[in-house]
């Protein structure tokens, strides 16, 4: 499934990571890719280890470990640093799937893909196509959201980015391993919290069977996690 993250970034955020990153040292995209996904990629990617990705992405890392939605949906146990992307002037990403593991150049830090997560850094109207297009078990679903928002889905799935055939559009992109390998123990429990925080807001935390109702989601939790 697919969860939109509003948001994520507030303009002042959007515009500090942009300021940071706009006048560094583009290259290709192809520099992350797998063997299978070079020959459907066309786009600008920032490198790795260069100091702005790293500074922008902290800001990203810093605003998802203050999104209670973020948490709730991902269950983060590790989250791949940050990359940046742009397309503009017909450039797409074909359809693919991710690489089920990242290793970060130079630290060999590994995370196993479960989420992929897009974080739109440009307007809407800034730019034409560049749709994120996700292959769902529910249908095909297209993304294009506002800057400073955010949308997870599975790593699993197929997906690709339509050509851009006006503007510029530019993203963060990464990955999540999740403490909950399985997406739908994980759907389960975001549904289940998701639930809880309502009625507890109806009720009270203190209510008895909001009290139960947590009790069931951290059993499940400890069933399903590891941490
Ligand atoms: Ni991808």
């Amino acid at each position: 499934m697919l969860i939109a993250i509003p948001g994520l970034l507030d303009a002042q955020c959007v515009a500090s990571i942009r300021g940071l990153i706009d006048d560094a040292q583009w290259i290709d995209g192809n520099a992350t890719s797998g063997p299978q996904s070079a020959l459907a990629k066309n786009n600008l990617q920032l490198p790795e280890t260069a100091p702005q990705a790293r500074e922008a992405g902290q800001l990203i890392l810093d605003a998802l470990g203050r999104s209670p939605l973020f948490i709730a949906a991902a269950l983060p146990l590790k989250i791949f640093p940050p990359l940046f992307n742009s397309y503009s002037g017909g450039q797409a990403f074909g359809t693919h799937v991710d690489n089920a593991v990242r290793i970060q150049a130079g630290s060999g830090f590994r995370v196993r893909s479960d989420l992929s997560i897009t974080v739109f850094l440009e307007d809407c109207d800034a730019y034409e196509g560049g749709e994120l297009v996700v292959e769902t078990q529910f249908g095909v679903q297209q993304v294009k959201l506002p800057a400073g928002d955010a949308v997870l889905y599975p790593s699993s799935s197929l997906h690709r980015v339509e050509p851009i055939t006006a503007g510029r559009r530019v993203a963060s992109f990464f990955w999540i391993q999740s403490m909950v390998r399985d997406d739908q123990a994980r759907q389960t429990l975001f549904d289940l919290d998701s639930s809880i925080q309502v009625l507890a807001a109806e009720r009270s935390h203190g209510d008895a069977q909001v009290i139960r109702l947590t009790g069931i989601y951290h059993n499940l939790l400890r069933r399903w996690a590891d941490a």
